[in-house]
């Protein structure tokens, strides 16, 4: 199983990222190869709109943004990490999806489907300071939107709420017992 963990909040070493080392941990435990980006560090612009992908599948921007697709490509499991912003993703994650349209006119416009039949999965795990019951619905609805238009079947979410400061989930153990069964999970096919 090779695993693609997209780590999606601008702070080095913050409660996502912990949360996902769990995860990947288990994942490289179960046989698996688990590769990361971080978005933050790389040069991807936001999609511009301007129809380029409805006639080919592919985005007319040459930018790193051309590697992640092929590291997506390759992937049998991605894992998307983002904060919580505004109640939605972060802003990396949001113009990662972004430019995933190239990928919707891949499916939708264009009809070719991708590895459709090889049960590709993809994750959410976000995290936000406070407690409301409705905190993760944005990044929820725009997670699953992302994975059905890579063609990557939705696989599910941890999240993870009440955690503001840096590794603050790392006072909170039941958190990490929580990913590290996510990961299990993903390794036994559970989610
Ligand atoms: C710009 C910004 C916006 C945020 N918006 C929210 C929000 O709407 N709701 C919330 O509960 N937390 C919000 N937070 C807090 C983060 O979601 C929280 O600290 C999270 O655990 C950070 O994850 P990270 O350490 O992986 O970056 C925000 C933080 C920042 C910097």
């Amino acid at each position: 199983m090779k695993m693609l963990v997209v780590l999606g909040s601008p702070r080095k070493g913050g409660n996502g990222e912990t949360l996902a080392g769990k995860v990947a941990e288990m994942v490289a435990q179960g046989g698996g190869t688990v590769d990361y980006i971080r978005l933050n560090d790389l040069n991807i612009r936001p999609c511009q709109g301007c129809g380029g992908c409805e006639k080919t599948g592919n985005c007319v921007i040459k930018d790193d943004m051309t590697a992640i697709y092929q590291a997506a490509d390759a992937a049998d499991r991605i894992l998307l990490v983002s904060p919580v912003y505004f109640y939605g993703l972060s802003a990396q994650c949001k113009i990662f999806g972004d430019r995933m349209q190239a990928r919707w006119s891949r499916k939708y416009l264009l009809h070719e489907r991708f590895r459709q039949s090889e049960g590709r999965r993809g994750y959410l795990l976000s995290t936000a300071a406070t407690v409301g019951p409705k905190i993760f619905d944005c990044s929820l609805l725009t997670a699953r939107y992302i994975y059905d238009a890579m063609d990557v079947e939705y696989g599910g979410e941890l999240l993870v709420k009440g955690v503001d400061k840096r590794k603050a989930v790392l006072e909170v153990p039941d958190e990490m017992v929580r990913a590290e069964q996510f990961g299990r999970d993903i390794v036994e096919g559970c989610i």
